[in-house]
């Protein structure tokens, strides 16, 4: 056996040049051989030449200073450069998750160059991301539904001796305050609880605008005081019927209302209007507020994402949930600096 092995020959430029991982030469940092997989893994055609491009042009620039180091020791010290998690970009600048290493390569000319094999994970770290996702989701879930049930008890008998004390002084500023801020606390907790486990759905036939207007008069105070008009344009469809939950598919519109006064600086308008076809009916709530980065847009829905200060970014997360068990969909457009269209669609009732 061991002496077949031995006068087998084999082909290694059939090995590099084939293997799977991205193998590259790099002499002082400047690619001076690279093999197929190195140029897919950076978005080039097979024949498409690389030679003699830097290096650094296809890494972000997070790592410039750490890979010039790594690759000093290889050349310099003749050290391996572990394996670890960089980004890079490919020819079009779409940016990839890789894993790399470096060893030593003497070359022919005994000068002293490094060999780097590079790993595409860009999909091993989204199956990841998805994962921790669904991990804090239901590690959420389940806080959520401890601390709501604690919170509970106290907070009704709260409410019970605030009746109490009112019947006895009448007319209080403080008592009225504080009945305003614990029924904030009760929200609050019962968002989350909607996260640990959706009440019990009430299916019934629903009118679309009551649920609308009803979700709108909610921040009539506040709209008023901001100056924020919000207008129901409802034309020939005012009397459209969903099929739903009321109190959830109320926290919808809640939510995506609340999001677009919190995006509205100065003063601006709301915009809520219905359309239908003959399946579905959409909604639009329309804001001229701030708008969304275009960077962040896919971010939007995701747990805990948020750019408030004050945000849990559970508010649009929680509206998903809604909506996708009420069989609807949810789309957003939205443009930096003129503002965000939500688009809400439901199945129309009867169907
Ligand atoms: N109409 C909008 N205009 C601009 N940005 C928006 C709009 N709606 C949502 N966003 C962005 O999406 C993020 C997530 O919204 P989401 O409602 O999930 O959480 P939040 O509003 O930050 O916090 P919470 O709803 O818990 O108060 C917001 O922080 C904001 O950056
Ligand atoms: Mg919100």
């Amino acid at each position: 056996m061991e002496i077949i092995m031995k006068n087998m020959n084999f082909d290694f430029q059939q090995i590099i040049e084939g293997n799977l991982n991205a193998n590259i030469i790099l002499d002082d940092r400047i690619i001076v051989y690279a093999n197929k997989a190195s140029k897919l893994l950076l978005g080039f055609n097979e024949n498409d030449e690389i030679l003699g491009k830097r290096f650094d042009q296809f890494l972000h620039p997070e790592f410039h200073s750490i890979c010039k180091e790594r690759l000093r020791r290889v050349t310099e010290n003749m050290e391996i450069a572990p394996l670890m998690e960089q980004k890079m970009f490919q020819k079009d600048g779409s940016e990839i998750d890789v894993e790399i290493m470096a060893i030593p390569y003497k070359h022919s000319n005994n000068k002293m160059m490094s060999q780097i094999v590079v790993r595409d994970i860009t999909e091993k770290k989204h199956t990841q991301h998805l994962i921790m996702q669904t991990e804090k989701l239901s590690l959420i879930g389940e806080l959520a539904a401890g601390i709501v049930h604690d919170i509970r008890n106290p907070i009704t008998a709260i409410k019970g001796f605030l009746q109490l004390l009112k019947a006895e002084i009448a007319n209080n500023t403080y008592i009225d305050i504080i009945e305003t801020e614990i029924q904030q606390i009760e929200d609050i907790a019962n968002e989350l609880l909607f996260l640990a486990k959706p009440k019990e759905t009430v299916w019934q036939v629903e009118s679309l605008f009551d649920i609308l207007n009803e979700s709108v008069n909610l921040f009539s105070t506040e709209a008023f005081k901001r100056k924020i008009n919000i207008n129901i344009y409802t034309g020939k469809y005012k009397k459209l019927f969903v099929l739903g939950d009321k109190v959830q598919l109320k926290q919808v519109f809640v939510n995506l209302i609340k999001n677009a006064l919190e995006a509205i600086n100065k003063s601006g308008e709301i915009t809520i209007d219905i359309n239908k076809d003959d399946k579905y009916v959409y909604t639009n709530i329309r804001d001229n507020g701030i708008g969304i980065p275009s960077d962040k847009l896919d971010h939007i829905g995701q747990s805990f994402f948020t750019s408030k200060k004050e945000g849990t970014g559970l508010g649009l997360m929680v509206t998903q949930n809604i909506i996708s068990s009420h069989k609807g969909k949810i789309m957003v457009k939205s443009k930096e600096g003129i503002g965000t269209n939500f688009t809400i669609q439901l199945p129309l009732y009867p169907s």
